[in-house]
């Protein structure tokens, strides 16, 4: 079975959509283990309830929290094919990147590579998105390196967003693809479709 980590920090509807996608059966993996920086958010609450493995990544490594290098050997013991960040918040030290090389994905709510970036998180986006007035934004997925938001776009969708009257809205819109891509674009992982060829990302 096609094992995942999702990495999380929020209410967990991305997480909610992939688990969804698990129970129909459109996607052949399973959710392995559910990793945070905040203990009571959402998402670990959804993930407890399905008796998902949830591990709490923090600065003070007391009730409970573990660090990197730790966390990167319980995923490792976990043969964990690919790790997705789905709202993690957090920047990922760059030697937990080098040891999951090509394995970690992230979602961001806007058409990278405009409106990413320290700080471009939650309503940021989409209010940097309606302030530049422009007429489509949608979710891209990636590849994760040491920079936020600038690894190789993996696949993207774009929504019409000319009509909308507040950043709320085109958040609204946004979400909602991102519930579609993000589980297609795992599935077009288990299905070893996504390759890194020539510093290019092609959908095969
Ligand atoms: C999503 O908008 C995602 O693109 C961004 O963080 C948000 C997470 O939402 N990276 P949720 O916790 O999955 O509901």
């Amino acid at each position: 079975m096609y094992k995942l980590a999702v990495f999380v920090s929020g209410r967990g509807s991305n997480l909610s959509a992939i688990l969804s996608e698990i129970h129909k059966g459109n996607l052949k993996a399973e959710v392995s283990a559910v990793v945070s920086n905040k203990s009571d958010c959402g998402a670990i609450e959804s993930a407890k309830k399905e008796n998902i493995p949830t591990f709490v990544v923090g600065k003070s490594f007391e009730n409970g929290e573990i660090d990197y290098s730790t966390l990167s050997e319980k995923l490792q013991n976990f043969s964990i094919d690919l790790i997705v960040l789905a709202g993690f918040l957090k920047k990922i030290p760059a030697d937990f990147i080098n040891s999951f090389k090509q394995k970690i994905i992230n979602i961001h709510p806007a058409l990278l590579p405009s409106f990413g970036g320290k700080g471009m998180y939650g309503i940021n986006v989409h209010r940097a998105v309606f302030e530049s007035s422009a007429k489509i934004s949608g979710p891209t997925v990636h590849f994760v390196d040491e920079i936020y938001d600038n690894g190789k776009i993996i696949n993207q969708q774009s929504v019409d967003i000319s009509d909308v009257k507040t950043p709320e809205e085109i958040a609204e819109r946004v979400l909602k693809l991102e519930h579609k891509i993000l589980p297609d674009t795992i599935k077009l992982f288990t299905e070893n479709k996504i390759k890194l060829d020539n510093n290019r990302v092609t959908i095969n």
